[in-house]
Order: structure tokens, then sequence, then C-alpha cells
């Protein structure tokens, strides 16, 4: 009993925590994750950093591609799947197990998140900042507010921020 308490304990931390700092876990569904990197567009040895990277899925599939993927997430449990999933990649692909909003993001040419529509400003301001541009970011489901989608799929849609503007 004091076994499953501990269990559930641990469980609810994990994935209510990373409601004060972000999204909850939820997985990008199969078309999405190839809508996701048919937008992208990236070639194999391009990178992706992918915010909230949850049980590696997306990280998997761009890594079968020949991509690099930095995945970050919070939740230490998700960071660990990821981690084992991606274990024969380990060459490609980094997961960082952290904040992402705290966490340096590394040299990419894309970005993925799914995240929630009371995020999309502050992700748009972060990536305005980011130094390594050009950049896409790709977004599942949440859209952010005046700045123009550059092509949509499957509920996916991207975004291509410039050195200039
Ligand atoms: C909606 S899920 C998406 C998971 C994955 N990207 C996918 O598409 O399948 C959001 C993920 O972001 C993680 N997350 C939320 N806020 C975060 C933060 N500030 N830093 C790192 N990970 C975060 C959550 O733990 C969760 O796994």
């Amino acid at each position: 009993m004091i076994f499953l308490t501990i269990v559930v304990a641990i469980l609810v931390v994990c994935f209510a925590g990373v409601l004060l700092f972000g999204a909850p876990y939820l997985p990008t569904l199969k078309p999405q994750v190839a809508a996701a990197l048919e937008l992208a567009a990236l070639k194999p040895g391009d990178t992706l950093l992918e915010l909230g990277c949850g049980d590696g899925k997306v990280v998997l599939a761009a890594a079968k591609q020949g991509i690099r993927v930095v995945g970050y997430e919070l939740n230490p449990l998700l960071a660990a799947v990821a981690w084992l999933r991606t274990r024969r990649y380990r060459h490609q692909v980094q997961i960082i197990w952290g904040d992402f909003w705290q966490k340096p993001w590394l040299e990419a040419q894309a970005i993925f998140t799914f995240l929630l529509p009371r995020y999309m400003a502050k992700l748009n301001k972060k990536v305005i900042q980011y130094p390594f541009k050009p950049v896409k970011l790709v977004s599942f489901a949440f859209t952010i507010v005046d700045k123009p989608v550059e092509a949509e799929k499957a509920g996916v849609q991207l975004y291509t921020y410039r050195q200039l503007g």
C-alpha cells in the first residue's frame, strides 16, 4: 500500500507539476508528426529542437530521417522514456531534462512545439530573440496571434523567423 501511494505520488508530481511551467503531456498523433516533419523540411544533418518532447515520438521520427534532434522535457519520467526510446540514435539525439524556458536553445534550423494558447506569445518573443536565424517554427494545434502562418497541414502550422523582421 505504501509502495502504491509512493508510485501514485511520483506520477502526480511528475505529470501535474509540469502544469506550473507549461503544457500537460498529450502526444502528437502520427499524421501530425508526419505533417510537422514535412513542413519543417529539414535535410539529414540539420537540427530540430523540440520544446517539450514528451515520450520522444517526434524526436524518434525525425532521427529516423537523419535529422539531429534536441528534445527538452521537464517531466523526468517522460524524459527518461524519450531517452530510452531514442537510444539507437544517441549520436544524433540529445534529450535535455529541464524547463525549456530556462535552458539554452541550441543552434537549429527548426523548432517543433505542441503547447497551449497561453504560451504562444511568450514562445514568439523567445523565437524573435533566438540568435540562430533563419529558423522555422512548427506548432501543432496553436497559432501565434499577429504572425502570418506560412503553411498549414493537418492542424500543424509553419512560421519562419528571419534575421530581420
Ligand atoms: C502537449 S505535450 C507534447 C509532447 C510532444 N511534443 C508531442 O508532440 O508528442 C507537451 C509536453 O511538454 C512538456 N513541457 C511542458 N512545459 C515544459 C517546460 N517548460 N519545459 C520542458 N518541457 C515542458 C510536457 O511535460 C509535455 O510532455
